[in-house]
């Protein structure tokens, strides 16, 4: 943002300011992607509760293993990018869905709950990158879920 204020008003600087707002999605939706995969896996370990996320889930999922299974195969998608679940608060639902790279396919005004880094550099170094599916198991065991039902009470209600 500093950089793109002290690229404004100058004519030399054009393509450099246009380059620097195009890239400014990446950049900024990689900070708040991170954020919330960094906050996910704060604090204890703790499983989801009996709670307003939780009767989400198994309303639209079916059950709790079900929306797991579901997210684990979204992960697996090939490439660099984001398992993410969403809420939607126009339509009250949730909505597993992936980003690529940082921000490409983000869904516009849907809230992210959960956020799974599945770049390599977030698995390959503990995991080789045949160990994908337990780095996706491994994250999903350690969820602190008291601090996404937070987010999900914070934005639902
Ligand atoms: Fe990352």
């Amino acid at each position: 943002m500093e950089k793109i204020e002290s690229l404004k008003g100058n004519a030399d600087s054009s393509y450099e300011l246009a380059e620097a707002r195009r890239r400014f999605g990446f950049e900024f939706d990689g900070m708040r992607n991170h954020e919330l995969y960094f906050g996910t896996l704060e604090g204890e370990t703790a499983e989801l509760s009996d709670s307003k996320l939780s009767q989400k889930i198994t309303e639209q999922f079916g059950s709790f293993d079900a929306w797991q299974t579901d997210f684990k195969t979204l992960a697996k998608t090939r490439g660099v990018g984001w398992a993410i679940l969403y809420y939607d608060k126009q339509t009250d639902s949730l909505l597993n869905s992936w980003v690529d790279e940082q921000h490409l396919g983000h869904l516009v005004g849907l809230t992210p709950v959960v956020a799974l880094d599945m770049w390599e550099h977030s698995f390959v170094a503990d995991y080789q990158p045949s160990g994908k599916a337990q780095y996706i198991d491994d994250y999903l065991a350690q969820i602190n879920w008291a601090f996404v039902e937070g987010i999900f009470d914070s934005i639902c209600s």
